[in-house]
């Protein structure tokens, strides 16, 4: 792992790629600021196959994204582990996604929806304490989003490829190099490094579209007072936002996330935090996974916290948790609610830092889990507001 730091440092301050970072960032805050359609589709095909509102670099990203030959062997792309039909996690369900060597790692596949407007990793102001927040995976371990794609590119038990160099000869086979010279010029893509680059470049300007971020959720419906929630629903948002009672928003916040690049609702402060989950039984043979400690040099403050992700399009995101650790909402709940006084909660990964203040013993009814599970699904994309405006 250190060597790949040490590579993504190397990348990190090379000048000409700071130049084009912030030659995209102008790009994509430009192409972001255009008034773009809801956008709608049943099938991965029919997503695949829309490019509408992408900009040029989005267009290659998405591209790149789905593209199966650049794993060793060939057949895995990011969008096997990340697909459009589950919000951008793991289409299989399973709590460790398959590589392409048919080994699994030991984490679950982040659900890519909205993660994009996570600030880069850095230390703010979050319930009255100065935290680490932002960056990306379960434990920050990247502090940019276009660092991030080059870990699976290179991990053994996900694209598997020896070293950049094999990525960057894959990149330049695709159907789709001729685009990304033609967008950056042949000049630029001189060496293999700068390939990659501007390949996790145009990944990144993918990953922050509206086509991954579409903010067409009956809940975004409702912000725009196309339709009302059910008293269910309702319900079910009142106890998620209650502070004293299942105080779901204070860290899935349910306001515009003051650090982050929109101001609309992300449902996380993308901060990190260890709620005290038992080991997945799967794992019972590995070592407790310190989280955001293993990238904080190993301080004892920051063992087994993980970064608190968005609900939006929870429903579709199953399992659940960094460990994958539950299959329904349902058990999310009993443990949110139950975590104290269940005795199959009994034992924490990681004990030292547990949380517990904000969770544990909710006291929640089966009627009120019930309805904060349905204000939940208010938050899958793809609702289509009733035509006959508001209700
Ligand atoms: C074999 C499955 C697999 C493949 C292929 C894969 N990923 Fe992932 N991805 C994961 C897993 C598992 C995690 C969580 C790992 C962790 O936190 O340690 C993850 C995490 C991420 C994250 C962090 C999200 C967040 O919320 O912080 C991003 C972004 C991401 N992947 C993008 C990509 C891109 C881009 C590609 C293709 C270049 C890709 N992934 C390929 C399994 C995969
Ligand atoms: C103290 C902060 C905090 C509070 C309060 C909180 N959460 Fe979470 N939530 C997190 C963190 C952190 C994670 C990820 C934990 C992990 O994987 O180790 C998470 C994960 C989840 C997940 C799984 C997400 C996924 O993609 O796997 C769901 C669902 C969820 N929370 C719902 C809720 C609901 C509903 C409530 C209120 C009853 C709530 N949370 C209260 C911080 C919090």
């Amino acid at each position: 792992m250190n060597t790949i730091l040490h590579l993504l440092s190397t990348f990190k301050y090379m000048k000409t790629q700071i130049l084009a970072y912030l030659f995209l960032f102008v790009f994509c805050i430009s192409s972001c600021q255009k008034e773009i359609k809801p956008f709608y589709y049943n099938t991965e095909e029919e997503f695949i196959a829309n490019n509408e509102g992408l900009s040029d670099s989005a267009r290659i990203g998405k591209l790149i994204f789905f593209d199966k030959s650049l794993s060793e062997p060939a057949g895995v792309s990011c969008a096997s582990c990340h697909s459009p039909m589950s919000g951008f996690a793991d289409p299989s369900n399973k709590a460790f996604s398959i590589g392409s060597t048919g080994d699994a790692g030991n984490r679950n596949a982040n659900a890519l929806n909205y993660m994009a407007f996570a600030p880069n990793r850095r230390a703010e102001i979050v319930r009255g304490i100065w935290e680490d927040v932002g960056g990306f995976f379960w434990d920050g371990k990247a502090e940019f989003l276009n660092q991030q794609a080059l870990f699976p590119l290179i991990t053994a038990h996900e694209m598997n490829n020896i070293s950049f160099t094999n990525v960057s000869s894959k990149i330049k086979r695709a159907p789709y190099y001729p685009k990304l010279e033609k967008l950056f010029g042949k000049q630029a893509l001189a060496d293999s490094q700068t390939i990659v680059f501007y390949a996790t470049m145009c990944l990144e300007a993918f990953q922050r579209s509206h086509q991954v971020n579409q903010f067409t959720s009956k809940f975004d419906s409702y912000l725009e007072g196309k339709v009302s929630l059910s008293e269910q629903e309702k319900r079910g948002m009142e106890l998620f936002n209650d502070t004293l009672k299942a105080k779901c928003s204070l860290c899935h916040l349910s306001t515009p996330t003051e650090y982050a690049s929109t101001n609309k609702i992300l449902f996380t402060d993308y901060s990190y935090d260890n709620l005290g989950l038992p080991k997945n039984p799967l794992q019972k043979n590995l070592p407790i996974d310190s989280g955001l400690a293993k990238f904080e040099m190993n301080n004892p403050l920051e063992v087994g916290r993980f970064k608190t992700p968005t609900l939006r399009n929870i429903e579709k995101t199953a399992p659940y948790m960094h460990s994958g650790i539950f299959e329904t909402l349902e058990e999310v709940m009993e443990f949110y609610n139950e975590r104290d006084v269940n005795p199959k909660f009994a034992h924490p990964e990681v004990l030292s830092t547990m949380n517990t203040e904000d969770l544990g013993d909710l006291k929640l009814s089966k009627q009120e889990i019930n309805d904060i599970i349905a204000f939940m699904k208010t938050l899958t994309d793809g609702y289509k507001p009733p035509i006959s405006s508001k209700k």
